[in-house]
């Protein structure tokens, strides 16, 4: 069997299935200034779970979504519910010893547990279902990392166990499981919390970009439409944070992975599975509508840096394929992570001298536990309760740690894409590209980005990234501009799709509005 040709008759647009099979309730944007006392942005799992907290405690809170809910990571997720993120316990014990290992642990189980019995108690259907997760190696020297984490289960007393085989057809040296952990479909559960968030009368607002902070006596979130939203707290839950007094840009590394979902006649086996190495692959079952499914997902890399994103997708068809046999490829999606330089994610107050400004970031891919245990966090801090984990995840640890050393390699690699970029000249012309292609060519002996539609209209702008100047690639797969240095991507025609970048790519040309010259103008 040809393990690549049993999917290349796909071809449909990248879309995820969970937001294809569910629609969240949509919102208008705000339109008016207004005073809450907590302001929530980001409509994602983080945000979404915030509110609800806050909102259940009696707070008077408001949600606000750049574009529409879920339409970030929590849209684009594996939706592997589990407090086993890879290999990460042995190296936490490292770097921030037993204590703080086992902290990061149960944080992450007692979200687990959260979410397990909201769904039961509220009777959600989510496709909820408990299932192992595990992690295998397929070389001797990745098995003996998973020894050495099994180690680290052991000395932290968190339950696992060593296997020598798998219920999918994969060669394995060993593999470490942890037991109870769960799968669900992200979107039915988001969707009964936001119903949740309407029955309470929590004001949401869809459309609504924050462009800034001014702080004062109160902070004021002040959108990109010119609305002034007066409150006590801002919670900062979007993707990457909007508000940066605190360079997080240099001290989180943007990835991007991918994710097919297959439909197969046969049963799927349970277990939600990830490779110890690289390249990396991950697997899970779904039953929807009843059919029989699998997410597989993996090709991780550093976002700006890859291949091209259809390569991506034939690998993990490939995967699939060899894991399932006869599969039809239903839907296909990618999604933008990032990874603090310890890899802890960033939760709690944004600095000492600003504790009404809280930020959530770096969840490293595992943004459903993750995200449920930062909104309890920031739950806990903004109604001045005592939060175990608080410690552990603090944003302002950096000034002490000992990654320091990764600061410098990823920002030393940084300042090797933006001269080598520079430098770059670019062997394509205008002439070289066909309809619905984009590419860095080479105009008057000057780089420009340019893009021709399905139509063959072209729209052309310069490369330089508004955020710190670095050159951005084209993503033939996404139609989009990325950036290698800090993750900000754009569209064919340069709009911000993903920060820190606040601004558009500059526009040189486009034959679709003839604003030839047009410069940044977003705030
Ligand atoms: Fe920082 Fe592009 S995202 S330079």
């Amino acid at each position: 069997m040809d393990e690549n040709r049993m999917n290349d008759d796909f071809s449909e647009e990248n879309s995820s299935l969970w937001r294809d099979t569910v629609h969240l309730p949509a919102f208008k944007p705000l339109e008016t200034d207004i005073e809450t006392e907590a302001v929530i942005v980001g409509g994602g799992i983080t945000g979404i779970t915030a509110a609800y907290l806050l909102a259940s405690e009696g707070m008077k809170v408001v949600l606000i979504e750049a574009a529409q809910l879920a339409s970030g990571t929590s849209g684009y997720t594996t939706a592997k519910i589990t407090s086993q993120h890879g290999l990460i316990y042995d190296e936490l014990m490292a770097h921030f010893g037993e204590e703080k290992a086992g902290l990061y642990y149960r944080a992450n189980h007692e979200a687990l547990d959260w979410i397990g019995q909201l769904i039961q108690k509220h009777e959600v259907h989510a496709c909820y279902e408990m299932q192992p997760a595990i992690v295998y190696a397929t070389t001797d020297k990745e098995a003996e990392l998973i020894e050495k984490e099994k180690a680290a289960y052991d000395k932290l007393g968190i339950p696992g166990s060593l296997v020598y085989s798998l219920d999918l057809p994969l060669a394995i040296k060993n593999a470490l499981l942890m037991p109870d952990q769960a799968q669900f479909h992200p979107l039915m559960y988001l969707h009964f919390m936001v119903s949740e968030l309407v029955r309470m009368g929590v004001p949401i607002y869809e459309n609504t970009l924050a462009a800034t902070i001014e702080t004062g006596q109160s902070p004021v979130v002040l959108t990109k439409q010119g609305y002034r939203i007066l409150a006590r707290d801002v919670l900062i839950c979007s993707h990457f944070p909007f508000y940066d007094n605190r360079f997080y840009f240099t001290r989180m590394v943007p990835e991007r992975s991918y994710l097919l979902a297959c439909e197969t006649e046969s049963v799927v086996p349970g277990g939600m599975y990830l490779s110890a190495g690289d390249p990396k692959r991950s697997f899970r079952s779904l039953s929807l509508s009843g059919k029989n499914m699998a997410l597989v997902g993996g090709e991780n890399h550093k976002t700006g840096r890859g291949e091209s994103t259809e390569t991506h997708f034939q690998r993990l068809a490939g995967f699939a394929n060899a894991v399932l046999g006869e599969n039809r490829r239903i839907s296909q999606w990618s999604a933008q992570d990032y990874t603090t330089l310890d890899k802890v994610p960033y939760i709690g107050k944004i600095s000492a001298s600003q504790p009404h400004i809280h930020i959530a970031a770096g969840y490293r891919k595992w943004g459903m536990t993750t995200g449920t245990l930062a909104a309890k966090l920031l739950t806990d801090q903004i109604l001045e309760r005592e939060n175990p984990y608080s410690e552990l995840y603090n944003p302002s640890r950096f000034e002490a740690d000992p990654m320091i050393k990764n600061f410098f390699i990823e920002n030393g690699e940084i300042a090797g894409h933006l001269i080598k970029g520079k430098l770059e000249k670019s062997g394509k012309f205008l002439a070289d590209l066909g309809d619905d292609q984009g590419a860095i060519v080479s105009m008057n002996g000057q780089r420009a980005g340019v893009y021709k539609n399905k139509e063959g209209k072209v729209v052309m702008v310069d490369t330089t990234c508004p955020h710190l100047g670095c050159e951005v690639n084209w993503n033939q797969g996404e139609r989009t501009w990325d950036c290698p240095c800090h993750g900000s991507r754009f569209s064919a025609d340069g709009a911000v799709i993903d920060g820190p970048a606040q601004k558009p790519l500059r526009k040189i040309y486009s034959e679709e509005s003839s604003d030839a010259g047009e410069q940044n103008t977003s705030s």
